[in-house]
């Protein structure tokens, strides 16, 4: 959480900052600031305020600042309220700082070094900045260790100190910085799509090193004071990715991406019909060896390991957890050498995520991960990565990802289905057939997406909605549930509809929105009951339900022909329907859908 920037070189420092910052504002955006140093008068200078960019866009067009040296912060507040007195860069002495992660132990810091009186906000980073002044005597790199070997948590910390003019200096512990020398100078920032319109080529910072940045050279040393050679990564996103193109808003733009998103996925994974994964270097035994499965994953990362735990018990049989990544060590997991444990994550930044797979890493299990973003921290603690081909994902509700995550785990599956012998080659082809048909029914789906519209204005002004559904339809409607309630803040629940006479029916009443979702022939009749006995108590119920199964019942429900697929492979078109309806509920409210409120994209704090 908070995206951080820092650049220095030749270019106006100022305007690069601001704009990177736009780029980061999914990060966390309730309030935002730049310390720039003064060309002429070599002062940093520091301009912050509570809003987003383009607030703090105002502040400095008012007073202009010649520079080509600076850093700055979008922040996701932790530490102290929403105030421009805790918005960062903050500056003690001669150092100014942004970080992003927590400072677990800054009160003892703040005791130990009787910091109270310097202190001018309540957060855990200008204890830092303090901390950086009181042992600072001109040589940065000594008093970086000597500061970070006192630090407690998760940081990445970027810092000018007052003397030397035109440097910048980071370190990291688990929270992200990447890196690139652009044309006119150097830069890091905490994801990438700050650096895409900068660079082609990018390194991950390796955790406890100091990166100096000077505007022609860095060098990056670890603790002990020798080099450190990055190893560099190609930036493949191109950059006509990272704008709108034209659509009002990045999850609109991303829901209509899916098609070719899903059939960038899994193009090159086939090979004459047949799943193939060399090109991910998983090797045969990883899927045949294993006694069972975990899957550790956050939010829409862990819904796509619900709609997979379905699907491997109905084609694989076999034993599969879906834990939330971040109860995962707390909760005395059974792990062993026969577990495969796969994380699923798109930033492949959530901490909870990450922690889950250090943890279950150091206790025997074999790790695998399912990510978006190359050379995220997840890549690097996992023994094989398969990535989605989804391209950047901005918006912070999550949309291609989860359509492409699961287009990994359909392969995976097939490919176990075939190694262990459960499917019969031809099997295999006709399974991978129907998935090879997923963008163009997708694509349908989204044709019509004027339906969907419809309907959400039907729901527009309801304080309360429910989902119905059961087997995977239920695993889809939790997913379309929290799209719903993240973007459009109506309160939105999913249930299993053979749970409702256990208890949430007594929630039931005259005109309550209930979505029902029918895609699986073989529990439709109990579904079709199910949806009977909330419409008997007076809900205002709206039907997504699969064309073949569905074509009698358009004269009884409000309805939504979801394209035919195999029951399998429905979640694919379900899913995009409920992800419209979210999309245009939150948009005909009025709403910043891009950035709903208290929520960032990357959740880099546990
Ligand atoms: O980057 P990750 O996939 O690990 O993120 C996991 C969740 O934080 C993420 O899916 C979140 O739930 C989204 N806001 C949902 O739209």
């Amino acid at each position: 959480m908070c995206g951080i920037v820092g650049y220095t070189g030749a270019k106006a420092a100022g305007e690069l900052l601001l704009g990177s910052l736009e780029l980061l504002e999914h990060r966390g955006y309730d309030s935002v600031g730049i310390a720039c140093r003064d060309s002429e008068t070599d002062e940093i200078c520091i301009q912050k305020c509570v809003g987003r960019v383009r607030d703090l866009k105002m502040v400095c067009e008012a007073n202009p600042v010649h520079s080509t040296c600076g850093i700055g912060h979008t922040r996701w507040a932790t530490h102290g309220g929403v105030y421009e007195k805790n918005a960062h860069p903050h500056q003690c002495g001669k150092v100014t700082i942004v970080h992003n992660g927590i400072v677990e132990n800054y009160r003892e810091l703040i005791e130990d070094y009787n910091l109270q009186g310097v202190l001018r906000s309540e957060t855990d980073t200008e204890v830092v900045a303090a901390l950086m002044d009181v042992y600072y005597e001109g040589d940065a790199e000594t008093t970086i260790k000597k500061v970070v070997r006192k630090l407690r948590g998760t940081f990445a910390l970027v810092m000018m100190f007052e003397d030397k003019p035109g440097v910048i200096y980071a370190i990291r512990n688990v929270s992200p910085i990447v890196v690139a020398k652009c044309e006119d100078g150097m830069m890091l920032a905490s994801d990438l799509t700050a650096l895409g319109n900068f660079t082609k080529e990018y390194f991950v910072m390796p955790e406890y090193s100091i990166l100096k940045l000077e505007p022609n050279t860095m060098s990056i040393k670890d603790m002990d004071g020798n080099e450190v050679e990055p190893e560099m990564l190609k930036l493949d996103w191109k950059v006509s990715e990272l704008g709108k193109n034209g659509y009002p808003f990045y999850m609109e733009k991303e829901i209509m991406e899916q098609p070719n998103a899903f059939y960038e996925t899994i193009k090159t994974r086939i090979d004459k019909g047949l799943p193939n994964l060399l090109g991910d270097g998983v090797p045969d035994s990883l899927l045949t060896d294993c006694k069972r499965i975990c899957i550790v994953a956050c939010g829409t990362a862990m819904h796509v390991g619900l709609v997979t735990q379905a699907l491997v018990k109905s084609v694989l049989q076999m034993h599969i957890d879906v834990e939330l990544a971040s109860e995962y060590m707390y909760s005395d997991p059974v792990i062993d050498q026969d577990t495969l444990v796969i994380a699923v994550s798109q930033s492949g930044e959530t901490v909870d995520t990450l922690e889950a797979v250090k943890y279950a890493k150091a206790r025997g299990a074999k790790c695998m991960a399912v990510l978006n973003v190359r050379g995220s921290s997840i890549s690097r603690v996992c023994d094989y990565v398969l990535y989605t081909e989804a391209g950047p994902e901005i918006a912070v509700a999550s949309t291609k990802a989860y359509t492409t995550q699961l287009a990994v785990m359909f392969m995976l599956i097939a490919k176990m289905a075939q190694l262990r012998g459960v499917m019969t080659e031809e099997e295999v082809k006709t399974y991978i057939a129907e998935l090879q048909k997923v963008p163009e029914k997708m694509k349908a789906i989204l044709d019509r997406r004027s339906e969907i519209h419809v309907i959400a204005k039907e729901v527009l002004e309801s304080k309360d909605l429910f989902m119905i559904g059961r087997g995977m339809d239920y695993s889809i409607l939790l997913e379309g549930s929290l799209k719903l309630k993240e973007v459009s803040y109506i309160h939105s629940e999913a249930y299993a509809s053979g749970e409702l006479k256990h208890g949430p029916i007594a929630l039931i009443t005259e005109g309550i929105p209930v979505v029902a979702l029918v895609t699986q022939r073989k529990i439709m009749s109990k579904e079709l009951s199910n949806i009977k006995e909330v419409k008997a108590r007076g809900a205002n119920v709206v039907l997504f339900i699969k064309e073949e199964l569905g074509a009698q019942l358009k004269e009884d429900y409000n309805v939504v022909m979801l394209p035919n697929l195999e029951d399998k492979f429905m979640v694919f078109p379900a899913v995009v329907a409920l992800q419209l309806l979210a999309y245009y509920v939150s948009s005909d409210k009025g709403f910043d859908v891009d950035k709903p409120r208290n929520l960032a994209k990357v959740v880099t704090v546990e």
